[in-house]
């Protein structure tokens, strides 16, 4: 059987839940077969490049390592969840500070072992500021880069799905954008249920008001809710969606959602958000969103919000401010 590409594939916080799980989905996926397991922290990540290998999966070479020089030489594609999780009652904003400086650690790493590299996916939280920083510390190319926020488009058509009691594929195009947290811009206008526009169900005996404004809650919600109902955070569904979009970068099947991307032109400076984006191996690449008049509202509110916090990271130091950023590298 083939592989997408023989080329190496670094998984960061590998002896974590969600790391493991997308060692796992990556060789399923047959992405490649050359994967590095890497995690600062030693315990059971042994255990999970073993369990790895027993599962026999044909042709997959795991290697494991706690040494970073090891892990990043020769990787071409990396995927992080290697920052701390979230604990119920936090907001992903309440991790800002510890996470984004490991997002310039990992950033730097990167600029130092592989700087060549094509891929990147960033999932710890705040994705969106965390993306960021690693991206301008590694000095890549914002096309290079993406975050979580196709995960809340997989929310909002799961909720759609369970309000309609429909199959899943059934509800098509369904899209947030702005930020990976709860001032995220969900749009109802682009969706469809079954064929029929999302826009034409909302306000009907179908789909009121009032329950489209709980199903769009439930969207905005939906990590707090996998805490609640886990007792921690989400696991299999950012690993899912990330090893999808190392699928796209590496030119296989497309991803499937908008994803975190950082734009420099176009009236976003300096922030990363999620856009209406497309994956390809040459790169991420854009086009404008389109809404109505209050979606758009909703993403200039989101925009704002993660201007905001970029400029907290500012002043923590974690960045120096935006004119200096040619300075990083
Ligand atoms: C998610 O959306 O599931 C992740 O961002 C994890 C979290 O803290 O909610």
């Amino acid at each position: 059987m083939n592989f997408l590409t023989n080329e190496k594939l670094t998984i960061v916080g590998a002896a974590g839940m969600i790391g493991s799980n997308m060692a796992q989905t990556a060789a399923m996926m047959r992405l490649t077969p050359n994967i590095c397991l890497y995690d600062p922290f030693a315990n059971g990540l042994e255990g999970v490049a073993e369990e790895l290998r027993h599962c026999s999966f044909e042709g997959v070479h795991i290697t494991f390592t706690s040494d970073i020089k090891e892990a990043f030489t020769g990787a071409k594609y990396i995927v992080s969840s290697g920052g701390a999780p979230r604990k119920e009652g936090m907001t992903r904003e309440d991790l800002l500070k510890g996470n984004a400086e490991i997002a310039a650690q990992l950033g730097k790493d990167i600029k130092a072992y592989c700087p060549d590299v094509k891929h990147v996916v960033i999932i710890f939280n705040p994705a969106d500021i965390t993306g960021l920083v690693t991206m301008l510390y590694a000095g890549i190319d914002p096309s290079r880069l993406t975050t979580l926020a196709g995960l809340d488009s997989t929310r909002l058509q799961s909720e759609i799905a369970k309000h309609f009691d429909i199959e899943q594929s059934k509800v098509t195009n369904t899209r947030t954008y702005g930020g990976h947290g709860e001032q995220m811009a969900v749009f109802a206008s682009s969706a469809k249920v079954d064929g029929t526009p999302l826009t034409d169900l909302i306000g009907t005996d179908k789909l009121t008001n009032e329950a489209w404004a709980a199903l769009r809650e439930r969207v905005v919600k939906g990590g707090a809710n996998i805490i609640k109902l886990r007792g921690r955070s989400s696991f299999q569904s950012p690993s899912y969606v990330s090893i999808e979009m190392i699928r796209a970068a590496m030119g296989g099947e497309a991803f499937r959602w908008p994803s975190g991307c950082y734009v420099s032109t176009g009236g976003f400076d300096h922030i990363m958000m999620a856009m209406e984006t497309k994956i390809t191996k040459d790169g991420v690449s854009y086009t404008d969103v389109k809404g109505t008049e209050t979606e758009m509202a909703e993403l200039q509110s989101s925009y704002k919000h993660l201007c905001d916090l970029r400029d907290q990271v500012i002043e923590m130091g974690v960045l120096p401010p935006v004119d200096k950023w040619h300075t990083i590298n």
